[in-house]
């Protein structure tokens, strides 16, 4: 008898599995050598995951086309794994176009932030949201980020700074993560900058005696689903010692380390997020050569964030010096109100071009590394067999233009499907 498949995806002219050994990172020769089939076919069965990916020939004589709820002919077209967006702040009200004038005229991120405008800002608008108004701007954020191809995206709170705000944003991802076909994971950010009229260490004494034990008796409860802990550790924002508690007190809680660090100083943030197990540490613009080499040894990925260098002309992250050291580099958009980014393909191509990496390379960032940082590269990220059926089918007879076209990629990608669905 024969078994119920749910999609197959036939005769792509290259199939882009990443890696194929059950691999759970890339670090610089791996990037460079993905594994391509030419003219492939994938099978995805009816619980989502992948069951065979090979030589069109051969997965033509073991199965059936008439086992599969549906067919998508590839011939002429690419097949590569789902995007996985590492770092996103999605759910906030209040744009700040009027900040970006600023800072094209010259202002610093710290300029606009001292002035009480950047996070504070937003902090402001979203404490004042309805719940059902931040569910829908997430839903359409991440609705565009997936007809850009993202199929698994971390997504933040730390617009809130005090405990009922920043429970109100962790529900509002919970109820996308329910409901959305989109892979979220989910990350608690409630020291993403010291609220206005205390001090950081105030506000870390919150973070530790309010909102952690809030958030643990709602994760035990089963309420709420928080995979990450993350700090904003900065010049002026959390130092080290504010910082590392949190992250401890995370950790103890089971939750991932997963900060932000070294962006606009060196504060050895690397080497802290390094003796801590954290799984992953984004932007370290401002890394020094100490803090890529403990971040290489202790497997911490370094989730690197174009968009945002770019934007407010900052140095680039060292992409070549990590990828040299062995560090294991990944890549997300930072989508937020100061770097308005829903595309991953934008940001693998400002990778390639302002961070020097290589369109392999870029790729294997923003898939099966980002899903490392996320922990999930056990499930997602390439295109092996028992990991989940997310791919994008790309109108081109070679994968990179995914990368080499600057933006309109709506045209380019074809179909996007998560867990064999076709969304
Ligand atoms: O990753 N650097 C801190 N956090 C964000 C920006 C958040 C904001 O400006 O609203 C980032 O770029
Ligand atoms: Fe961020």
């Amino acid at each position: 008898m024969s078994s119920n498949y749910r999609l197959l995806v036939k005769n792509a002219k290259q199939v882009v599995l990443i890696c194929n050994n059950g691999e759970k990172y890339l670090t610089k020769n791996g990037m460079q050598n993905l594994c391509v089939i030419e003219n492939g076919s994938i099978v995805i069965g009816s619980d989502g995951l992948i069951k065979a990916v090979g030589p069109a020939d051969t997965i033509k004589t073991q199965y059936s086309e008439a086992s599969f709820d549906e067919v998508i002919d590839a011939a002429g077209m690419c097949v590569v794994p789902g995007l996985v967006d590492a770092h996103t702040h999605p759910v906030w009200a209040g744009d700040r176009v009027h900040e970006f004038a600023m800072k094209l005229a010259g202002a610093t991120y710290m300029d606009v932030h001292r002035a009480g405008g950047g996070i504070h800002f937003t902090v402001e608008h979203t404490r004042a949201a309805p719940t059902s108004q931040l569910l829908v701007s997430l839903t359409n954020r991440l609705a565009r980020m997936q007809r850009a191809g993202t199929t698994t995206v971390e997504c933040k709170s730390g617009y809130g700074l005090e405990l009922q705000t920043e429970i109100k944003m962790l529900e509002v991802i919970e109820a996308a993560r329910r409901t959305l076909p989109i892979n979220i994971s989910s990350t608690y950010c409630g020291a993403h900058a010291v609220p206005k009229g205390k001090t950081a260490a105030e506000a870390t004494e919150d973070v530790l005696k309010v909102q952690l034990p809030r958030l643990r008796q709602l994760m035990s409860a089963g309420t709420l689903r928080v995979d990450n802990i993350d700090v904003f550790c900065e010049k002026g924002v959390f130092d080290l010692g504010c910082t590392r508690s949190i992250l401890q007190a995370g950790r103890d809680m089971g939750l991932n380390i997963n900060f932000h660090g070294d962006e606009l100083h060196p504060m050895n943030s690397a080497q802290l997020g390094a003796e801590l197990g954290a799984l992953a540490i984004s932007h370290l613009e401002e890394v020094t050569d100490e803090g890529i080499a403990a971040m290489a040894a202790a497997k911490t990925a370094a989730v690197l964030l174009p968009t945002t260098a770019y934007i407010l002309r900052l140095p680039q992250p060292r992409a070549r010096d990590m990828l040299e050291a062995g560090v294991i580099v990944a890549l997300g958009s930072d989508f937020n109100p100061n770097a308005y980014c829903c595309s991953m393909p934008m940001v693998m191509h400002l990778a390639c071009v302002n961070m020097r990496m290589s369109m392999p390379e870029a790729l294997a960032a923003a898939t099966i590394n980002a899903a490392y940082a996320l922990g999930r590269s056990h499930t997602h990220g390439s295109l092996e067999v028992n990991k989940h059926g997310d791919l994008l089918v790309l109108n081109t007879s070679r994968w990179e233009h995914l990368i080499y076209q600057l933006g309109g990629h709506q045209e380019l990608i074809r179909y996007v499907v998560i867990k064999g669905n076709i969304v």
